[in-house]
């Protein structure tokens, strides 16, 4: 099994939005860890560059993360969520609330795009054309038909969880392997319900609970910062760690300037989960913005997410980090400016 291979027990977190580059990948990879492409609001054809960029630089195998859209999530789901009429109303009252701030930074708000599926069935014909060797899912489990499309392909499945239920109807519908998530990760939470209160279990206990009841490999995620912290994660079960943040000032990532500028500020007390920026809840550094909105943005991915990408995109353009999601796990202090391979290597197991 691929994810039982990882010499040094370190796999890159797939970031979307930039962080996460093909020479990320490639550099994680050729240090002994496993890098895993972001698919995530790529189109399948951007997909496919990238995908071409990774088999150019590096003869390592890599993964390709997925984002499961409501459509195809096989999770029951539980009650509470916003449908119909009422989400586009509570939208659209988010939206007129963003109005002044996005003509601050010369946008208006974007299109909700309710519906929007994030090319779910082309990328998924990608990967498996490709033969992509480990495929990551979050926000959605996937059939177990697609599961064996993907097994028949060669590929391994890596199914994002972030409690001990969704880690039982992962295994139910016949992943490879879990990612364990837990609550100091940074970026979105990848609750298989987009309503539910995610847990805020300890990570190690998380990881232990999970071990108990199955003997698949575990990749654990969430603030692992130190070689310490590395090594309570795996002691409680965990195969390897998926690291995000730690990545973040890497050369090899794409993290925007403003957003890079911002990590090491140390006006930034804390970080914060919020549903502002996306309509999940995500964590990140907590800004005027999360404050401002945090209280009635509305459980409502990926609309909210669209609504708010042009005021975020301006505001990188005019250097405002205060518009941007500054997304970023508890650990984000520890992040520190050096390659791809000193971050794997400190935290090789
Ligand atoms: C900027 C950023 C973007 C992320 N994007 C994704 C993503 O596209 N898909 C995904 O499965 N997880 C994503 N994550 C979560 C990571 O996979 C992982 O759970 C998290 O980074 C681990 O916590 P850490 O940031 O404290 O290391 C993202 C995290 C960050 C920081």
């Amino acid at each position: 099994m691929l994810l039982r291979s990882v010499e040094t027990g370190v796999v890159g977190a797939p970031m979307a939005g930039g962080p996460t580059t093909p020479e990320l990948v490639a550099a994680v990879g050729d240090a002994g860890g496993l890098g895993i492409l972001a698919g995530g609001y790529l189109t399948a054809p951007q997909l496919a560059a990238a995908i071409a960029d990774v088999w150019d630089a590096t003869s390592r195998p890599f993964g390709v993360n997925l984002f499961v859209p409501a459509q195809a999530n096989a999770y029951a789901v539980g009650p509470g969520e916003l449908t119909g009429a009422e989400r586009a109303d509570a939208v659209a009252a988010y939206r007129d609330t963003l109005g002044e701030e996005a003509r601050s930074v010369g946008a208006e708000p974007g299109e909700p795009r309710a519906g929007d599926d994030d090319d779910w069935e082309r990328k998924l014909d990608l990967v498996v054309r490709e033969r992509v060797p480990l495929v990551s899912f979050t926000f959605g489990l996937p059939s177990t038909a697609v599961l064996g499309e993907l097994r028949r392909a060669g590929a391994e499945t890596l199914m994002t969880v972030t409690d001990i239920d969704e880690a039982r109807a992962a295994l139910d519908a016949g992943v490879d392997a879990l990612c364990v998530q837990g609550t100091c990760a940074g970026g979105h939470r990848g609750t298989l319900d987009p309503v539910k209160q995610p847990s805020e279990a300890d990570l190690v206990d998380l990881v232990a609970a999970v071990r108990a009841e199955t003997d698949v490999p575990i990749v654990a995620a969430g603030g692992v910062s130190s070689a310490e912290r590395a090594a309570e994660v795996r002691a409680a079960g965990a195969d390897a760690v998926q690291v995000g943040t730690a990545l973040l000032l890497t050369p090899e990532a794409g993290t925007g300037l403003a957003y890079r500028r911002a990590l090491g500020d140390p006006a930034h007390e804390r970080t914060a989960v919020t549903r502002a920026y996306s309509g999940r809840l995500a964590r990140g550094l907590e800004t005027e913005f999360v404050r401002r909105h945090d209280a009635h943005a509305p459980a409502a991915y990926p609309e909210v997410h669209h609504v708010t990408v042009p005021l975020r995109r301006a505001s990188a353009a005019v250097d405002r980090p205060d518009l941007l999601a500054l997304w970023a796990g508890t650990g984000w202090r520890t992040a520190q400016a050096v390659p791809a391979a000193t971050v794997v290597a400190g935290l090789a197991g």
